[in-house]
């Protein structure tokens, strides 16, 4: 093929698909989220919006029609195709457990209450925004600090994830391209002391040293539990008795990227949009139970780190019970003082 011919057809591929009638909802959702791009950029960019969008409304016209519990909404990620979202923010690397740590497992013993709201109780702070990076890892991570932290002083911290960033690669963390939770705590843990997010900012790129400061340890860890693989009922357990626990689930489909509440059905997020192959850390916060036509529907409460503009104001309430759905209990695991 000459090249004129390949240029040819890249331009048709680019322009050809763009509906003029989107022309002020794209220019009105520029605005909003403050994009902008060279001019030889924005036609593929608004190629992939559309895109995006069309499915959103395919999606939200079933849901209307009873055939989803859930609807989505068109968000700040709107212009980055599955792939390159999935490259960008999805940075949990599934751990083989070699790393010592406590075994947390279910127990006849306990009785669970019927709904668990950590942040009714002051253990959980504003969602943050991992930005473009795949951080949320130190995200999750500092999730579950701030809440041991809430729980042994009872006054709020919020944490640094720069710090666990900068400071934590020699033990297999990788920055802004995916990490562990556990081997964050091990950091905290072995390095005495975490800082907190005022005097040490996210910048969401890993290119700096690690500059971690030992006047300020906002949080202490001495121990690093891991719960029983794939157990939801241990994951219960340990969210009731214990605070806010990390966890980490498939994340890597279109639904759960532009996932939003529903107004008219539960707004439970279920398995048929996930797998059990984990690849985004989030934080268990809690769960609960929604009536829907008269039978219980239970969910978790997680907490994403992509701002409070995705999902339910930065939550997901996921579908519980109902064999682990999205792997949400695979890799579960918290931080003990
Ligand atoms: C962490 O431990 C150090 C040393 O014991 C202490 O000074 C500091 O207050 C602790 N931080 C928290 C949040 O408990
Ligand atoms: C649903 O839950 C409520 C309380 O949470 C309970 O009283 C009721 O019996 C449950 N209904 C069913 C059908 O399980």
């Amino acid at each position: 093929m000459s090249p004129w011919l390949g240029l040819l057809l890249a331009l048709l591929g680019c322009t050809a698909a763009l509906d003029p009638a989107l022309e002020a909802a794209w220019k009105g959702w520029k605005s909003l989220y403050a994009k902008e791009y060279p001019g030889e950029l924005e036609a593929a960019r608004r190629e992939v919006w559309e895109k995006n969008l069309r499915r959103i409304q395919q999606h939200n016209w079933e849901e209307s029609r009873g055939q989803h519990q859930f609807r989505l909404e068109m968000n700040h990620y709107g212009d980055l195709t599955d792939e390159e979202f999935n490259q960008l923010l999805n940075g949990f690397v599934p751990a083989r457990q070699e790393e010592p740590a406590l075994l947390f497992q279910a127990s006849a013993a306990v009785k669970t209450p019927a709904e668990v709201d950590w942040r009714a109780k002051g253990y959980v702070t504003p969602v943050k925004n991992q930005g473009h990076c795949g951080s949320c890892w130190a995200f999750s991570a500092t999730g579950a600090l701030e809440g041991l932290v809430f729980k042994r002083t009872g006054k709020p911290a919020v944490l640094s994830e720069q710090n666990l960033i900068d400071c934590s690669r020699k033990l297999g963390n990788n920055g802004c391209h995916g990490g562990y939770m556990t081997r964050a705590f091990q950091y905290v843990r072995d390095n005495g002391g975490l800082n907190s997010e005022r005097i040490y900012p996210y910048v969401a790129t890993d290119t700096s040293s690690c500059r971690y400061d030992p006047r300020d340890r906002a949080a202490n860890c001495s121990a690093i539990w891991v719960v029983a693989q794939g157990d939801e009922t241990a994951l219960e357990q340990a969210v009731a008795t214990v605070g806010p626990v990390s966890v980490a689930v498939d994340a890597s489909g279109f639904h759960f990227h532009f996932y939003k509440s529903a107004l008219l059905s539960t707004g439970v997020f279920s398995s048929a949009f996930c797998s059990q192959r984990v690849n985004h850390g989030m934080l268990a916060v809690g769960y609960g139970t929604s009536q829907d036509n008269g039978h219980n529907v239970s969910y978790w409460i997680l907490k994403n780190s992509w701002s409070e503009l995705w999902g339910e104001r930065g939550y997901l309430r996921l579908l519980k019970g109902a064999h682990n759905p999205c792997g949400v209990a695979n890799q579960a695991s918290f931080p003990w003082l």
